[in-house]
């Protein structure tokens, strides 16, 4: 099929509000029209952070706490609003395109920035900005807005694209047709079970976000997770909708995640942003970020 070829870049997210679909320019263009639609504006560009292969990799903390310090708070001082997307195999941080020079000015100092064009990849171009930014002075990064902690359980997997076509239907029925747990209020400081489900095929790699209740309705040992199999509770970020256009956001999340040392994966909606956290850690990283959250005043 013509949407399997050339649709590279396609992620689905059920949240207790809407589905956010972030998809390619090939994958758009096969989406129908709809007054039910609404996009969000500009073209936004998905970066990632493959690791040099270095002798540490294997004891980096996974997810955004890996970039935290090194990618998101020096974006988020810059200024430029990122748009996050966890997965099983990385963590994808988008841009706008326009904003692409700086982000590439800002993280030059520490990284190599390629680009894929056509599936070539190529250097980027070097904008020429060559007035050096303002190094921020540290400021603290209060958390803004409202958090909660829904109830569910959490675990991030993978799954072989060559069984995709078996498990087919039950992804449809899981996404679209299952209202078995009751939705529950958002922004109330435990707002019990929410629906949440994360489906992504990346170039060809698929990533599942679950609660452990949908992760039952699975084959057994079809969906791959690590090794220590460890679960997750999340952490929702935003009680008005946040907009594309506000920075910090996942600054103020990841920050304090990382100095902690805390493993997160981080993934963001058309409405709302969410933090998956260790289970064990989640009571530690509420009060650490309500904390935060009362340093604003
Ligand atoms: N732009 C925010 C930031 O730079 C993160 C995204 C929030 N917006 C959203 N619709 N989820 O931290």
């Amino acid at each position: 099929m013509l949407w399997q070829a050339e649709c590279k870049f396609f992620s689905l997210t059920e949240t207790p509000e809407d589905y956010t679909i972030i998809v390619d320019e090939e994958g758009f263009l096969e989406l129908p029209s709809s007054e039910h639609l609404s996009v969000a504006d500009a073209t936004w560009l998905a970066l990632n952070v493959v690791s040099g292969g270095g002798s540490f990799s294997s004891s980096q903390p996974i997810g955004v706490t890996k970039i935290a310090k090194s990618v998101i708070a020096p974006l988020a001082d810059q200024n430029i609003s990122v748009f996050m997307l966890s997965t099983y195999q990385t963590d994808f941080i988008l841009i706008r395109e326009r904003d692409l020079p700086f982000v590439m000015h800002t993280l030059a100092a520490e990284f190599t920035i390629l680009r894929v064009v056509n599936g070539e990849t190529v250097a980027a171009d070097d904008f020429g900005i060559t007035n050096g930014f303002v190094k921020p002075k540290l400021v603290q990064r209060p958390v803004i807005h409202p958090l909660s902690s829904p109830s569910n359980m959490f675990c991030v997997t993978s799954l072989d694209p060559d069984t995709l076509p078996t498990v087919a239907t039950l992804l449809m029925d899981v996404m679209f047709y299952s209202n078995g747990v009751k939705d529950t209020v958002v922004g109330s400081e435990d707002s019990g079970h929410i629906r949440f489900f994360s489906f992504s095929l990346i170039e060809g790699y698929i990533s599942l976000v679950m609660d452990v209740q949908t992760q039952q309705r699975f084959p057994n040992n079809l969906l791959f997770t690590s090794a220590s199999g460890e679960l997750w509770k999340m952490v929702r970020i935003g009680g008005q909708p946040l907009g594309f256009d506000e920075c910090g956001i996942v600054a103020q999340i990841s920050e304090p995640l990382a100095a902690s040392d805390i493993p997160a994966y981080y993934i963001s909606t058309f409405k709302f942003d969410h933090a998956l956290v260790p289970e064990e850690n989640i009571n530690g990283v509420i009060n650490a970020l309500q904390v935060s959250q009362a340093e604003k005043h």
